[in-house]
């Protein structure tokens, strides 16, 4: 049986069937490293964190790392940036590998297919997506799957377009990155992703409001709405500020990007609007009103957000896994 995996700048998630339901796991992107004591010792034998002993440290990983870096006063650390490996964190390879072990787990059989998320290459920044996308193959073959690749934005499309034959543009809004991909019956015809998403809300609110980026991202996921009533001059306030500004810069670029693409005429797609940063209510309106108002060469029957935007990419990438390992059962010789 086939996985999904999403690998992203705040979270890895897994997905896969077990029966009538599809399971996910999920760790946080992060890591911390704290100095080996015996106090650390107690903590750590006590629970089940996910954690590695180098010498006289200690890496704790994933959900935990939050919880440790706060008792240890440590800052937490991320193996990605801008939806890639970060180039600044010598220790990302050993700490992206534990969390995925752990949340992908040992493959059933050796060779068990897995389609992992990978980001297209951003229109605004000179990353580019080939060194990540290649370390992580390696890394899932080691753990022993048969790895492949799968669009970001193309797997929001297998996650939620299933009921119109995976027609649409699906975004994908997350820490690091807004994924955008434009299909056409399971077709990629334009995909790009651009190198901001939450992290870069968070980081231009703190700057805006001379508050630490870790309390502006727990007000933002702490109930905040886009409703544009309330705090202005507050954490808030710039909050929406920087959300509206996100959007506009999304569609700008969604406008241009198909305008270059020999789009269809009279195309009538729905566009699915998902990711983690896309949570706040009052998103979907926003992202609608602006869209709708912008010049983009098809028109748009309907704007969707799906119920658990964190887990629409792997579900899709799962949704694309399986569909490819029924064609391939299909297609093999009966044995009879
Ligand atoms: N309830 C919430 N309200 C607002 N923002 C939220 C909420 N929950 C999560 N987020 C934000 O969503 C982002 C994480 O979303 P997601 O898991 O989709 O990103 P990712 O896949 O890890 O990153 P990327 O795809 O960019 O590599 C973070 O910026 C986080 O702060
Ligand atoms: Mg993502």
């Amino acid at each position: 049986m086939a996985k999904g995996l999403d690998v992203g700048t705040m979270n890895i998630i897994s997905g896969q069937q077990e029966e009538a339901e599809t399971v996910f796991v999920q760790q946080r992107n992060s890591f911390v490293e704290i100095e080996y004591s015996d106090m650390a010792d107690q903590m750590l034998s006590r629970s089940d964190v996910l954690h590695i002993r180098k010498g006289d440290q200690v890496y704790v990983v994933g959900d935990d790392a939050l919880n440790f870096a706060n008792i240890f006063n440590r800052e937490t650390r991320r193996p990605m940036s801008q939806g890639i490996l970060s180039s600044d964190e010598s220790s990302a390879i050993p700490m992206i590998k534990l969390i995925t072990e752990q949340v992908v787990g040992e493959p059933a059989y050796d060779g068990e297919r897995l389609f992992f998320s990978s980001p297209a290459d951003p229109i605004d920044s000179k990353l580019n997506t080939l060194y990540h996308e290649k370390t992580l193959e390696s890394m899932l073959g080691d753990i022993g799957y048969d790895p492949e690749p799968i669009n970001e934005g193309m797997a929001v499309i297998y996650s939620e377009l299933a009921d119109h034959n995976f027609t649409g543009l699906g975004v994908s809004f997350g820490a690091g990155m807004t994924n955008v991909c434009l299909a056409y019956y399971a077709v990629p015809v334009m995909k790009f992703s651009i190198a901001r998403g939450g992290d870069w809300i968070d980081e231009q609110t703190a700057h805006a409001t001379g508050t630490p980026v870790d309390k502006v991202t727990s007000i933002k996921e702490d109930g905040f709405e886009l409703d544009f009533t309330t705090d202005v001059g507050g954490v808030e306030g710039a909050l929406a500020i920087y959300y509206e500004n996100l959007l506009d810069y999304v569609i700008k670029n969604i406008s241009r990007e198909v305008d270059e693409e020999d789009v269809e005429e009279g195309l009538d797609v729905p566009v699915v609007v998902t990711g983690g940063t896309s949570s706040p209510d009052g998103f979907e309106k926003l992202f609608e009103d602006h869209l709708r108002d912008a010049p983009i060469p098809f028109s748009i029957s309907d704007v969707r957000t799906p119920e658990e935007p964190l887990y629409s990419v792997a579900r899709g990438s799962l949704v694309a896994a399986r569909s490819e390992e029924e064609q391939q059962t299909a297609a093999a010789p009966s044995e009879d």
